[in-house]
């Protein structure tokens, strides 16, 4: 028998943006029932409520209300309220996206009830054991019975961890988020704190945890940003995290723009419209490529291998010199013809592998 009834687990702003092609198509399907629950672990109005309110989002049937907290205390509260709502609610499979703590405890909490778990963005490997995204990945794809990948590579990464052992059934299902920029880039509109009308700019964002818990890194990158805005315009939407950061390493930012972060809508038109995105967010290094502008990567390593491999990104860490070479210097492959992660149909793969129904 099909599944019916799909509890999603969000709760991040990512898997907000990842949840609302999936949920548009889920609900014009009469045969299968989907209940939201947002864990709370992203709250600002900035970084939650209005992706719901621009997607059209279905209202979360539960909302934790978890607002931060170390990663035990975080993953722990929520793993005793989704527990309740499993118990309540009595899914089919429980769905989770990406790699956030709630990522985690969404999937541990519906297999320790036996519940199925589907993971979607299964796979992706930073070999980064300090990460804790990676731990997330690692620990939600090894108790996942459906595990959706972008490509080839993740579903590589999962054989050699011995997926063949465990059952579960693997599907390359490409990437969801080229699904929500399909769905979405017809809205795209400028961000209404900026007036960038014919303007260059940069789109950069930093919130990674290894850049902005580390003093010399985010100084680093700020130093770097800061020689770049003195010749072209530098526009930073900020994560909550970042900006206190920012205060707390008493961070010179003045010649940088920085704003509030955007909604999905605004981001794209930012995307649409900058010269090159630089960044650490996994999501932004894919949505450059869509797009078709270059990414310099303010990582050590990246999951979005596809994209380093073939000069669409370039990864140079948190290094002031090494970034200002890679935005001056470095040589963009700009035939942006080749599609690394599917064709923005993930949702019917997905639905379709899920419950049986296609549209
Ligand atoms: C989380 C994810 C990360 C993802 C990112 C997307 C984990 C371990 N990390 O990181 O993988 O890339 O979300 O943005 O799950 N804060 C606010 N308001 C908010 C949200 C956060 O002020 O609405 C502040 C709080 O001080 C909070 C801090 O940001 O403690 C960090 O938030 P948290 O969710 O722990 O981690 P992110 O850095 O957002
Ligand atoms: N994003 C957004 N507004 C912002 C910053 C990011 O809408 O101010 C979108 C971005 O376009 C992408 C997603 O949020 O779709 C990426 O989220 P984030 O960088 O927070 O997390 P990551 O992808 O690194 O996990």
């Amino acid at each position: 028998m099909g599944i019916k009834k799909i509890v999603t687990i969000v709760g991040a702003r990512p898997q907000f943006i990842k949840a609302a092609p999936l949920s548009k198509y889920i609900a014009e399907l009469e045969e299968i029932e989907e209940v939201i629950v947002h864990t709370g672990q992203h709250y600002d109005a900035e970084m939650s409520d209005v992706f719901f309110r621009e997607m059209k989002i279905p209202a979360p049937r539960y909302n934790l209300a978890i607002g931060g907290g170390g990663h035990g205390e975080m993953t722990g509260r929520m793993l005793e309220g989704l527990e309740r709502i499993l118990i309540k609610e009595k899914p089919d499979c429980v769905l989770v996206y990406g790699d956030t703590n709630s990522t985690l405890a969404g999937a541990l909490a519906a297999k320790k009830m036996n519940v199925k778990v589907a993971h979607v963005e299964a796979g992706l490997r930073s070999h980064n054991m300090k990460m804790p995204e990676e731990i997330n990945r690692i620990l939600t794809d090894r108790i996942s019975d459906f595990l959706f990948c972008t490509s080839a590579k993740p579903v590589a990464n999962l054989e050699r961890e011995g997926v063949q052992y465990w059952k579960a059934k693997v599907v390359v299902s490409g990437d969801i988020m080229k699904d929500a920029v399909m769905l979405y880039e017809q809205h795209a509109v400028a961000p209404q704190q900026v007036l960038l009308a014919g303007e260059r700019y940069c789109l950069v964002t930093v919130h990674r945890a290894e850049n902005t818990d580390d003093p010399v890194r985010l100084k680093a990158i700020f130093g770097a940003l800061k020689n770049m805005a003195g010749k072209e315009k530098i526009v930073l939407p900020v994560h909550p995290r970042t900006r206190d950061k920012i205060r707390e390493y008493n961070i010179d930012t003045a010649e940088i723009l920085l704003i509030d972060p955007v909604g999905y809508f605004n981001m794209v038109w930012l995307l649409k419209n900058c010269q090159v995105v630089i960044t650490d967010s996994g999501g932004l290094q894919k949505e450059a490529y869509y797009f078709g502008r270059p990414c310099i990567i303010l990582r050590d390593e990246t999951e979005w291998k596809e994209l380093v491999d073939n000069d669409f990104s370039a990864l140079v860490g948190a290094n002031s010199a090494a970034i200002l070479d890679a935005r001056y210097n470095f040589r963009f492959n700009t035939d942006y013809s080749s599609n690394f992660y599917g064709d923005g149909n993930a949702c019917s793969i997905i639905v379709r592998e899920l419950t049986g129904v296609k549209k």
